[in-house]
């Protein structure tokens, strides 16, 4: 990459830290975090040096899916506290020099928002603003759920929450789709009124002053012509769902209308992505989106039922990333990310949450912030947390969890919840939703009152107190991680450099070059609880295993300046950065020049 082609944005540059504000901190006592909760720790926000922040949804909502179900997109979940506290909370994070982006969910809305309770009266102006349909009577082949008078639903698609995408209501005497909760009915994007409804109320939070959107399920907004059109079932469930027909034209659409480059935005994107449809969605030419989440490298260790975990191989999480790099190098930008509000807890997915958790939590920050794109924190993952020892089915309080599970309990597709229950533990949501650890105090100062989600025992030794004095903790190291991207000496590189894999077929080890004209980055990662040996192969050495173009090799390295930027282990190490040995977990940046 040369320096000369940099399409420099501030939202490149900048390090994102995603909030779920029911689990952050709860000022009032009710046991559910809230907005004066998020403004209480912008001094902390700020001393770990993030630029923007990522606030999960905070309106109205009846919290089917904990605010991801909207019923009002101007105004403030009472819980959460009031518009006036959010106005604060913007005010004191410009103030700090920090950014907000807000959660855009428009795929569908609570079926108690006005729009849909009007649309289910019959009041002729809303009932296009969502998916109804009729029932078909040829159910032959049919052995879902049959609704009055034995009609099935209009099609066979599955709701991403276990059950079908579809449900009869009676006063209407019609199907709506929802293919998310019941209580989240789709909205009908062909419907240039919904469009905008939409466009106008994004308008309206960018003028109260935000820098950008996260774009909840951004790609389902387009359904397929066999629900517009009315066809037959279709045997492919929601899959029919993904980067629909007029996918573009909306997002663009959107794009065009309210979008700028200024502007941060985040489209999440479920199922299989096409490169085509990522570049149209994020390339120079595209639809106006920054960054894309795809969910490649989070499907790897599991199949599609929170009960099917297998585990992961590092191969294929180097291939998932290395093809996302490679394919939108110039072309668009990456979103880096190994946790959110709807993942288990990385260190406890990809890292060793029990004897290397501090060297793991460091080395995966050291992977997210060291490769081609902007990297999201998500709450508790500075300080290393883990995922929650879950045992019984009642300790959990997510939708997503408990629908599946129950609905394959009724099924007989599970027979005990005990033969599958490490597994969920393993993959549930609620995992990354137990309270923030603030202190070692009764629920880990997170509330005074009763936390909606237990709070993780572990926050005996896990907390923000704990971390914040000492020095060699993951939150400082984070810091430091952080301050690398202001850092005049290495920050063009680190955030524009190219990437390039140096051994994609290593199966414990995770290295590559990140390079800017001259100058270049060497990552090396450990990604095993043992010891290691890593070797730059010699110019002239035959290296099969290496990469078929090898970025960078031994000789050159002799001509050039070296320096360890980054190192998770504090004991001094060799400087010769083409041959050394690695100890468990262990994470190493060079910078030559
Ligand atoms: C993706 C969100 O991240 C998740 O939390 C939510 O349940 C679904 N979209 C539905 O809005």
């Amino acid at each position: 990459m040369d320096s000369a082609d940099i399409d420099r944005q501030w939202w490149k540059e900048a390090v994102v830290y995603q909030i779920y504000p029911r689990s952050f901190n709860d000022t009032d006592g009710d046991g559910v975090g809230d907005i004066p909760g998020i403004i209480e720790k912008l001094d902390y926000l700020d001393e770990l040096g993030v630029d923007v922040i990522w606030l999960n949804p905070v309106y109205e909502s009846p919290n089917a899916d904990n605010g991801y179900d909207i019923a009002d997109y101007q105004s403030i979940m009472d819980e959460f506290g009031t518009m006036s506290d959010w106005e604060d909370l913007l005010d004191g994070l410009h103030d700090r020099d920090i950014k907000l982006i807000m959660d855009l969910v428009v795929n569908h809305t609570s079926d108690e928002h006005e729009w849909f309770v009007k649309s289910r009266e019959g009041d002729e102006e809303f009932r296009d603003y969502y998916i109804w349909r009729n029932g078909r009577t040829d159910v032959d082949g049919w052995t879902g759920h049959l609704g009055p008078d034995d009609e099935a639903p209009p099609n066979d698609w599955g709701s991403f929450f276990g059950g079908p995408a579809w449900e009869y209501d009676e006063d209407v005497g019609e199907w709506y789709l929802h293919l998310f909760d019941v209580k989240q009915p789709d909205l009908n994007w062909e419907n240039e009124e919904v469009r905008e409804e939409v466009f106008s109320m994004m308008e309206w939070w960018l003028e109260k002053g935000i820098d950008g959107f996260r774009m909840d399920v951004i790609n389902l907004i387009s359904k397929p012509p066999s629900v517009t059109e009315h066809n037959p079932p279709e045997p492919d469930g929601f899959d029919a769902t993904f980067d629909g027909p007029k996918i573009h034209e909306y997002v663009g659409e959107m794009g065009e209308r309210v979008l700028s480059d200024d502007l941060l935005t985040v489209g999440e994107v479920v199922g299989d992505v096409s490169m085509d449809d990522a570049r149209q969605y994020v390339g120079r030419d595209g639809d106006g989106l920054g960054m894309l989440f795809h969910f490649d490298h989070m499907l790897l260790d599991r199949g599609g039922d929170v009960w099917e975990y297998y585990g992961y191989d590092l191969t294929d999480l180097k291939d998932v990333f290395r093809h996302w790099q490679k394919s939108l190098e110039g072309e668009g930008w990456n979103s880096n990310y190994l946790n959110n509000h709807d993942q288990p807890r990385m260190v406890s997915r990809f890292g060793d949450d029990v004897e290397y958790r501090v060297e793991s939590a460091k080395l995966l920050g050291t992977l997210l912030h060291t490769l081609h794109g902007t990297p999201y924190i998500y709450q508790g993952e500075e300080l290393g947390m883990t995922n929650y020892p879950f045992e019984r089915l009642d300790d959990y309080q997510d939708v997503d969890t408990l629908n599946p599970v129950q609905n394959a309990l009724d099924e007989g597709v599970i027979e005990n919840f005990d033969d599958v229950k490490d597994s969920v533990a393993a993959l549930s949501r609620d995992n990354a939703r137990t309270p923030m650890q603030w202190t070692d105090e009764e629920h880990a100062g997170f509330t005074d009152g009763e936390p909606w989600l237990a709070v993780n025992p572990n926050h005996e030794e896990i907390n923000a107190d704990t971390a914040r004095e000492d020095d060699d903790s993951v939150f400082h190291y984070y810091r430091n991680l952080i301050a690398l991207r202001d850092d005049d000496d290495v920050s063009d590189v680190l955030v524009y450099g190219s990437y390039d894999d140096l051994w994609p077929s290593h199966t414990d080890l995770w290295a590559y070059t990140r390079t800017l004209d001259d100058e270049r980055l060497l990552v090396v990662l450990n990604f095993t609880s043992e010891d290691q040996q890593f070797r730059l192969p010699r110019e002239d050495e035959d290296h099969a295993t290496y990469a078929d173009e090898l970025p960078l090799h031994a000789g050159e390295v002799a001509d050039l300046d070296t320096e360890l930027l980054v190192s998770n282990y504090d004991e001094d190490v060799e400087s010769d950065p083409t041959e050394f040995a690695l100890r468990p977990w262990e994470a190493r940046v060079y910078h030559l020049s």
